[in-house]
């Protein structure tokens, strides 16, 4: 790859798939202002720089306060298909060809907008994708975590009267203090309905509440994990069960999990044998997309293409895409491949 601009495009060609992306994360100020007129409702920023200004972060905490400040806007269908649409046109435009959202039911439904609306107008803009650009989706349905156990029993409840139409379910929201054990009923529940299962864990919690999410949880997919290699049994057996971390590197400097990229330890996680997949999070608050993360990671941990091409193939091989679609994607990128 001979330079900056060469590899930029080679990223962004590379059919990927983004497994770790909430929905609500990819409100970019412009929209959240045009929907915030639309629908007259008050917003603290009179424009898109202030707006943009106010997204510096101290911890989880203060970014989620900000994040469902920013979500009140979206009221009605429309608003969440512009939304979903705006995110896949992205996404095609950067090659990624198979993406796992998730969304946050109970930040709708407690402000009165309903379940039904929220994934009518997510759903719609997925299955446009598909016919337009052939991005294939699999929806994920977050808990929040510190709400409370009978909120997401109810979610749940509620979500099995759309059962085809969801993938999995998903656990995310202030982690400290709210560790995943609390949800065990529910997300028991959720694996008697066939729905796949993945929880935010070792984001800013200790690396015991990854465990607690493959023991007690069950899930089959971790997100973050970054704290994992805070316990080498855990890498160990992470790396000897195939257990795949969505790792979000700008997000995880934005909340100031790691002081700067250069210190992240996806290289490690790399190299230590992890099935690791690199991902945007929330992208209009952090800052990139997902081929700008992975040029981020690759500058600051001085990665290869191949490292990339690892990637990308990780973030097939872990997603929940059927055999015959992930053998159809993994293709895609030999086919890329041989053109170079
Ligand atoms: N919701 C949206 N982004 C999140 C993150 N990074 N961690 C936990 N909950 C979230
Ligand atoms: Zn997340």
């Amino acid at each position: 790859m001979q330079d900056r601009a060469g590899f930029a495009e080679f990223v962004r060609s590379l059919p990927k798939a983004e497994l770790h992306v909430h929905i609500e994360g990819t409100l970019e100020p412009d929209l959240m202002l045009a929907l915030a007129e639309r629908n007259h409702q008050p917003l603290p920023y009179p424009d898109v720089s202030a707006a943009r200004a106010a997204y510096r972060f101290a911890d989880l905490q203060s970014f989620l306060d900000l994040y469902y400040r920013g979500a009140n806007v979206l009221q009605t269908e429309q608003d969440f298909y512009d939304l979903t649409w705006a995110y896949v046109t992205r996404a095609a435009q950067e090659n990624i060809r198979h993406i796992e959202p998730f969304f946050d039911p109970q930040t709708h439904v407690q402000r009165g907008v309903p379940f039904g609306l929220v994934i009518a107008g997510i759903l719609h803009a997925l299955e446009d994708a598909h016919e337009d650009f052939g991005i294939t989706s699999k929806l994920i349905m977050c808990f929040l975590r510190d709400l409370s156990v009978e909120d997401a029993e109810h979610t749940l409840a509620t979500a099995h009267l759309y059962q085809s139409r969801i993938a999995g379910v998903g656990l995310d929201s202030a982690e400290i203090g709210n560790p995943p054990e609390k949800f065990e009923k529910v997300f028991d529940q959720a694996g008697a309905y066939g729905l796949h299962r993945v929880a935010h864990a070792g984001e800013e919690g200790p690396a015991s509440y990854i465990t607690g999410a493959l023991d007690v949880l069950n899930v089959e997919r971790i997100d973050h994990g970054v704290r994992c290699l805070d316990d080498p049994v855990l890498v160990q057996r992470l790396v000897d069960e195939r257990i795949p971390l969505t790792v979000c590197p700008l997000s995880n400097v934005k909340l100031r999990v790691f002081e700067s990229l250069a210190s992240h330890p996806l290289r490690r996680m790399m190299d230590a044998g992890l099935l690791v997949t690199v991902n945007s999070d929330d992208p209009a608050y952090f800052g990139g997309y997902l081929s700008d993360n992975y040029l981020a990671v690759a500058e600051a941990l001085d990665l290869s293409p191949l490292d990339m091409v690892t990637l990308a193939r990780n973030s097939f091989e872990a997603s929940f895409a059927d055999e015959k679609r992930k053998a159809t994607c993994l293709a895609e990128i030999d086919a890329f491949l041989a053109t170079r």
